[in-house]
């Protein structure tokens, strides 16, 4: 008999294909997540869960599953998960790193030009028909070229990020708790601490994870470090900045601008008072979306969900200790 599984989702077809062809699997279908009772039911019977990062799976939905053997979480992000809660019941959690790396790299440089540049606002200003001559003033924004970059974070995509700034000649400082000496070597980075990364740089772009030590890890106190023309860029997760001191600091011209993958809430609510504002350019947690990574997301996703159920350590296990592992 085939292992009865959850997908929170419609996944891209490969991965789904892989998940039919191993599990008795029931998915999704709607567009948004499916609401917390229906989780909770579905988990009385499964063994396997394939989640999203917006499905919160937490100790009480685990005692909701007595036969929870695997988490898999199409993300490479899992702060949606408890962790300890589920490597205390033995259940093993996967994640999907490395494959996303370029592409959010990619798109955390997109945002860096579309911000400094104005894209967003200069397309508005076309599509409003107010675009009546050429301006030697007009919609004037900050060069990329030679500024200073600083990377919070020089993980995997920090120093995808980093790579991509060399070729645009940015100056490249970084603050992490580990240092890379070798990354220092290779990319010309310069290790800084927190504070005077945020007093140098022109560009700071946010690459650490959502933990209790980086949860509103930029706010009113970060900001009144920054350059008043500084560019600040977040592709990792929202509540990593304060958005009631981001909006203040953008308002008030402590810092020139933002552009944001990610929001806290998500999705932004409507009457958020950073949809207000032109120097922010807010898109809807898009950086990993291209169509090749989602793809192999999806793909690592149910190989992480196969081995699990066959009681084999998956390929990119978040908690290996459950296996004995580290
Ligand atoms: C992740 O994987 O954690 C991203 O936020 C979505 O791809």
């Amino acid at each position: 008999m085939k292992p009865k599984v959850y997908v929170t989702r419609l996944i891209p077809e490969k991965g789904l294909e892989m998940v039919l062809a191993f599990c008795d699997a029931e998915v999704w279908q709607g567009k948004l997540p499916p609401p917390r009772e229906v989780l909770l039911g579905k988990a009385q019977e499964v063994e396997g869960l394939l989640s999203l990062l917006t499905d919160r799976i937490d100790g009480q939905l685990m005692d909701a599953a007595p036969r929870l053997k695997v988490i898999s979480n199409m993300a490479v992000g899992y702060d949606n998960i408890d962790v300890e809660e589920a490597t205390r019941r033995g259940i093993i959690v996967g994640n999907t790193p490395g494959i996303l790396t370029d592409t959010t790299a990619d798109f955390a440089f997109a945002l860096v030009m579309a911000t400094a540049r104005r894209i967003p606002e200069a397309c508005r200003y076309v599509r409003d028909g107010r675009w009546k001559t050429w301006g030697p003033k007009l919609l004037l924004g900050w060069d990329i070229h030679g500024a200073t970059l600083g990377l919070v974070g020089m993980g995997r995509i920090g120093s995808g990020v980093a790579r991509r700034a060399t070729g645009f000649g940015m100056r490249i400082l970084y603050y992490d708790v580990v240092r890379r000496e070798d990354l220092e070597e290779e990319l010309g980075l310069e290790f800084v601490d927190f504070e005077t990364l945020l007093e140098r740089s022109d560009f700071i772009s946010l690459h650490v994870p959502l933990t209790s030590e980086t949860h509103h890890l930029i706010g009113t106190e970060q900001f009144r470090l920054m350059k008043p023309t500084a560019i600040l860029i977040n592709t990792s997760r929202g509540p990593i900045v304060d958005p009631q001191a981001l909006y203040e600091a953008l308002k008030s011209g402590q810092i020139a601008a933002c552009g944001l993958d990610v929001t806290e809430p998500e999705p932004i609510p409507m009457d958020d008072p950073l949809l207000t504002l032109d120097n922010c350019v807010i898109v809807p947690h898009i950086a990993s979306a291209s169509i090749a990574t989602r793809t192999k997301m999806a793909a690592m996703a149910a190989e992480n969900l196969i081995a699990g159920l066959k009681g084999e350590m998956p390929p990119h296990p978040v908690n290996p200790e459950v296996f004995g592992g580290i």
